[in-house]
């Protein structure tokens, strides 16, 4: 019991001040009233043993507090929550009850925001082994053949070169591509925004990928818009943005056109680039910004996609403050679109 006694009133002591101060102004009260008689030991003792008992009782009840909100972040630390509701402290607590709530929401999403960049991150380390493994196999085995070989035989040692030599392209590309998002990512990207003329610019790059389209039979048309028109943007990024946007165009689309146009509004120049090709199911719409997400993985292959491209896009898209759009419909076609600011 003395023990426990012991215990409140160390925990009372943040009282201490005041009731020394309150004993001290009923002596001093009494003194202003009675004069020197009126104090004596008795209302000493008297005043003491109330100050303590009072003490000892405010002592209690602050211990009992402390020990109800130790015992909540035990359990915190313990994980013995699930939901932020099951947090429940007695009535005099209310106003800390719903800060600790608001502490273990945060934490907890912190954590799960951890999680999921820990698991991305381990997602993104087996894409990149995975993609490089690829061509370097590929490569390994022309040479190996060659070495073996191979390498006298006029049918083949062009063309095992020639193959290789493919290979070493798409390796540097996806280092290409890795490089940029990583640098993107870091924030180490240096932009640099001006106004350019639009029309001379979509000219002259739709342009460059007439000869591919027409290997496909494919029609590439660009619709001219105000040659005056300027938009805000750094040119060389949403050069990568375009090509990216229109080398996905020819590469899913087996017959029909390929659309590249500015829709002049009010405030912004919205650069479209439509096709007619496979189009994307609603399901994957949302995913295909993600690093290395293909709606179909054979067929990317084939066509030799690694799944960066558009993840690249969105980057400097968002890096111009605009948003990239999609709408497409499976086997009508796709057309992205984003703004930029006039
Ligand atoms: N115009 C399009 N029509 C249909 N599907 C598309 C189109 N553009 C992109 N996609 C789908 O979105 C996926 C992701 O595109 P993204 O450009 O990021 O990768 P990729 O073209 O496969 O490879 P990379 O661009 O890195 O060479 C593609 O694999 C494809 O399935
Ligand atoms: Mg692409």
């Amino acid at each position: 019991m003395w023990n426990e006694i012991k215990k409140n009133l160390i925990s009372a002591r943040v009282y201490l001040v005041e009731f020394l101060s309150f004993d001290i102004s009923i002596v001093a009260l009494i003194f202003l009233l009675n004069g020197k008689s009126g104090i004596d030991f008795p209302l000493i003792i008297l005043l003491i043993v109330f100050s303590l008992f009072l003490l000892n009782y405010l002592g209690k009840r602050r211990n009992r507090e402390l020990d109800e909100i130790k015992q909540i972040i035990n359990n915190i630390r313990e994980n013995y929550y699930s939901n932020s509701d099951e947090i429940k402290l007695s009535r005099n607590l209310l106003g800390l009850q719903e800060s600790i709530k608001l502490m273990f929401r945060k934490t907890k999403n912190d954590i799960e925001y951890l999680k999921r960049l820990q698991k991305m991150r381990t997602e993104f380390l087996a894409n990149v082994s995975h993609e490089l493994r690829t061509p370097i196999f590929a490569i390994q085995g022309y040479i190996e053949t060659l070495l073996n070989g191979a390498i006298n035989d006029e049918n083949v040692n062009k063309n095992f070169l020639s193959k290789a030599n493919h290979h070493t392209l798409s390796l540097n590309n996806l280092l290409n591509d890795l490089i940029d998002i990583s640098m993107i990512e870091s924030g180490e990207m240096r932009m640099s925004f001006r106004y350019f003329k639009i029309d001379e610019y979509l000219r002259t790059l739709v342009n460059e990928f007439a000869p591919v389209a027409e290997e496909k039979n494919l029609k590439l048309i660009y619709y001219p818009v105000n040659e005056n028109l300027q938009l805000f943007g750094d040119k060389d990024r949403l050069r990568q943005v375009i090509v990216n946007l229109i080398n996905n165009a020819i590469k899913y689309t087996e017959a029909g056109t390929i659309e590249v146009l500015v829709e002049d509004e009010p405030k912004f120049g919205r650069i479209i680039v439509r096709d007619s090709g496979v189009g994307i199911p609603p399901e994957d719409v949302n995913r295909i910004f993600e690093r290395f997400y293909r709606v179909d993985k054979a067929r990317s292959r084939a066509v030799g996609g690694t799944g960066l491209g558009l993840a690249i896009v969105k980057h400097i898209v968002e890096a111009h403050g605009s948003k990239i759009e999609v709408k497409s419909n499976v086997g009508e076609g796709t057309e992205f679109s984003f703004r930029l600011k006039k």
